[in-house]
């Protein structure tokens, strides 16, 4: 009778232990995480620091750059758009440069400030590139051909997808009806690889202003949002998505158990980025600060909190008061989400 149980005991083991391994087909990897760089070529016409550090943005790019090329085992660098303050060639050219120097291989999407033109109610904006050239630039770091959104598979058994939500002249965003179709087939063709997928616009909210729409605050959410959440909760292969756009510390939110993250900027406080592992069991990550001057640290600080109430990143959620300062402090930094680790319930789940 025993025996018979541990028999039993085994079979369910085996059985187990087989049918998760159909899930994992890749071995542990790691990559890291930039957004929003904003790079605007240090030189007198560049434009003053502000909430974004425009003067610095280069030299915070390229530390972050030297940092990531120093750390071990990085296999590819995913950046989440926003690339240049307004399109501007040159800022195209030398951000061009500066990824140029990644051991790894790196992939990126645009942002609503990489297409011209940013903003169509602003008058005498300086004209920047067209999304095409953007792509053309950017051939084998994502894009294939003259397609704006994309796929591959950086390592083995891993699916990346990079999608474009940026609409011309308003820094909202959305994914247009050719994207959602790609991203449906996409997906279809691509079962049973773990899938990560890209997008410059959050999937979801974070704070209270960007569900009540205080200060526009519901534009750093996709408009079409809902419809892009249904559709992801039928491939259980994806388990998380990147997006920046809001400037914020890293953090997730957990629905259909897809992790849905925003990450930080290199050029606004606090000036981070982030670094993934994934196995076969957990996503972990950890954000790290871009080493940077004391000086440029302190001015990042000011400038975040020195805007009105009506200006990003404040709202009335947090006045220039005291008590408001803290509260600001705390939703850019979330210290507690700094670093994580997230189960892949859903591989799990897929392979049973
Ligand atoms: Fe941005
Ligand atoms: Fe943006």
């Amino acid at each position: 009778m025993k025996r018979k149980w541990f028999v039993v005991y085994v079979a369910a083991v085996l059985c187990y232990f087989s049918a998760s391994g159909d899930a994992w087909a890749f071995s542990s990897f790691r990559f890291a995480v930039l957004s929003d760089p904003h790079l605007s070529v240090a030189g007198p016409d560049s434009p003053a620091n502000g909430v974004k550090m425009f003067k610095d943005s280069a030299a915070l790019l390229q530390s972050a750059i030297n940092e990531i090329n120093r750390e071990k085992n990085i296999d590819f660098v995913l950046v989440l758009g926003d690339l240049t303050k307004d399109a501007e060639p040159w800022n195209v050219d030398r951000f061009k440069e500066v990824m140029d120097e990644l051991r790894m291989p790196y992939y990126l999407i645009l942002g609503n400030h990489d297409i011209s033109p940013i903003d169509t109610s602003v008058r005498k904006k300086s004209p920047g590139v067209t999304r095409a050239t953007m792509i053309w630039t950017f051939q084998g770091h994502g894009y294939q051909g003259p397609a704006e959104n994309w796929s591959l598979d950086p390592v083995p058994g891993v699916h990346l997808v990079g999608l474009d939500s940026v609409m011309t002249g308003d820094w909202g965003g959305r994914l247009s009806d050719k994207a959602i179709a790609f991203l449906d087939r996409d997906l279809y063709a691509n079962q049973g690889k773990l899938t990560i997928i890209m997008l410059h616009h959050q999937l979801q909210p974070y704070t209270r202003a960007e569900e009540t729409g205080e200060n526009d605050f519901n534009k750093f959410v996709l408009y079409n949002a809902g419809e892009v959440k249904e559709l992801l909760s039928h491939y259980p292969q994806v388990v998380m998505t990147l997006s920046g756009h809001r400037h914020l510390s890293t953090r997730y939110k957990l629905e259909n158990s897809i992790a849905y993250f925003t990450c930080p900027s290199t050029v606004t406080w606090p000036m981070r980025y982030v670094v993934f592992s994934v196995d076969d069991s957990a996503i972990t990550y950890a954000t790290h600060d871009v080493p940077a001057a004391s000086e440029v640290w302190e001015q990042a600080r000011t400038n975040a909190f020195n805007v009105k109430i009506t200006q990003w990143p404040r709202t009335s959620e947090t006045p220039d008061t005291p008590e408001g300062n803290r509260r600001l402090a705390k939703i850019m930094k979330a210290e507690d989400q700094k670093d994580g680790q997230i189960p892949l319930v859903r591989v799990m789940a897929a392979s049973m």
